[in-house]
């Protein structure tokens, strides 16, 4: 595949969508056509089951299926946006992708981190993002971002004690995968920030 995919991950609040707007700046400046989606969602499909999985009324939800609907949006993401446009050489910029199913429902919910990227197999397919930016940023901090909101998702929902998983989820996984996922302080400036995945991008793909 000729295209370049990099994913952006971080728990809520901790201000990806800034720094995606800012690379896709990057990228097509470069000469990069940019395509920018976020998961779950990106496509009619995708964002119908984002809107069950998120819907706080579903409190009986078991944790499996919440794996599963993850999944499926992202199997109809992957086949109907993502691959199509790497293979025309463009650059996909991702907000959240499989990292978020590995921390959320693998550590978060206690499915395990095998269990999730097992079942992803099948949703990515050849498709793998060369380059995951991991935005830092301790799980109290990012809820008081968040609690600004008026109304909170299923997701935001969960206590405080399911956030800091997640948080030090990732933390684990940056870890074990230091080649692919990058860490980057979600306290510093926009500007550094971005400065910093600028770094990193270049490094991989220029
Ligand atoms: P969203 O509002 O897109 O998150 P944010 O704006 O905070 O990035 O909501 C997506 C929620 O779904 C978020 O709480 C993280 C969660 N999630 C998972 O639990 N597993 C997944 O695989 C993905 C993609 C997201």
């Amino acid at each position: 595949m000729e295209g370049i995919f990099i994913t952006i991950e971080g728990p809520d609040g901790s201000g990806k969508s800034t720094q995606i707007e800012l690379l896709k700046k990057y990228l097509e400046d470069k000469g990069y056509d940019s395509v920018v989606t976020r998961e779950p969602g990106g496509t009619a499909i995708s964002e119908a089951i984002r809107k069950i999985i998120l819907n706080p009324e579903y409190k009986e939800m078991s944790h499996m299926t919440e794996l599963l609907l993850y999944a499926a949006a992202r199997a109809q993401l992957v086949n109907q946006i993502i691959r199509p446009a790497l293979h025309e050489g463009k650059a996909v910029i991702c907000d959240r992708f499989v990292e978020s199913s590995a921390v959320y429902q693998g550590i978060g919910r206690g499915l395990g981190v095998d269990t999730v990227y097992e079942v992803n197999n099948y949703a990515l397919g050849d498709v793998k993002p060369k380059l995951t930016i991991l935005m830092d940023l301790d799980a109290e901090d990012g809820l008081k971002r968040k609690k600004k909101q008026t109304s909170l998702d299923r997701m935001e929902q969960e206590d405080i004690a399911f956030h800091m998983r997640v948080v030090e989820g990732y933390r684990k996984l940056a870890q074990l995968y230091p080649e692919r996922i990058v860490t980057i302080d979600a306290l510093m400036s926009v500007e550094d920030i971005h400065s910093r995945i600028v770094a990193e991008v270049e490094k991989r793909f220029f």
